[in-house]
């Protein structure tokens, strides 16, 4: 099975979503890497209580850009990383992790992209956006990671009804329930060298 590296920043619920799929024997692989770029992120505890690999890296031990991107290039070699997952990780990749691992790095957003999403929108802010805005229909998306913000290859889409009774509580929560779904199945695709790129498109190969 391949060696995932799940990059998080908080809750770490998608990071779960993974463990459970590779518990069901879904996704042929293992997470052999947790990096948090908070330290005190609620996904490492439960990582660590997993005894899965965790890592903090982030800008109180390493203070530069460059010395934090060589530590990060620096365990995912060590650990062997085929496919990095960003699962609600709130720091932009840099160029040369991304460059690296070309086509092998994938991100959940929560909207509709190119709705409600690049620089700024993340977390409960796509949320907000989405209810200011009155659109009736929002979702989720896994895509392929490139040198811009939520712009690479989309994989998998899913819709999600917004009701006028919402709320930012409301509706974060039900699109996570299908940000849960969705992600472990790219995931299970990546892993069975199921998807096939071209250009921006991404197919799917049986
Ligand atoms: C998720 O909703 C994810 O889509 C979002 O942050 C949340 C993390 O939750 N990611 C972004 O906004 C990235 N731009 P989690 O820590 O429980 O997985």
């Amino acid at each position: 099975g391949i060696k995932i590296a799940v990059f998080i920043s908080g809750r770490g619920s998608n990071l779960e979503a993974i463990l459970d799929s590779i518990n069901r024997e879904e996704i042929k692989g293992e997470v052999a890497l947790v990096i948090s770029d908070r330290k005190d992120a609620k996904g490492l505890e439960r990582s660590k209580e997993r005894s899965i690999p965790s890592v903090y890296i982030g800008k109180s031990n390493y203070s530069d850009n460059e010395s934090r991107v060589d530590k990060i290039l620096e365990v995912l070699e060590l650990k062997e990383i085929d496919l990095i997952v960003l699962a609600g990780y709130m720091s932009i990749v840099d160029t040369s992790i991304v460059r690296k691992y070309k086509n092998k790095i994938i991100n959940i957003h929560p909207s509709l992209i190119p709705s409600f999403s690049g620089k700024g929108y993340y977390g409960s802010f796509v949320h907000k956006a989405v209810l200011d805005y009155g659109v009736k229909i929002t979702g989720a998306t896994v895509h392929f990671v490139d040198e811009d913000t939520d712009t690479g290859p989309v994989i998998i889409q899913e819709a999600v009804k917004v009701f006028d009774e919402d709320t930012v509580d409301s509706l974060s929560k039900r699109v996570l329930g299908i940000e849960h779904e969705i992600l472990p199945k790219a995931i299970k695709l990546f892993a069975e060298n199921k998807l096939v790129i071209e250009g921006r498109i991404v197919k799917r190969r049986d």
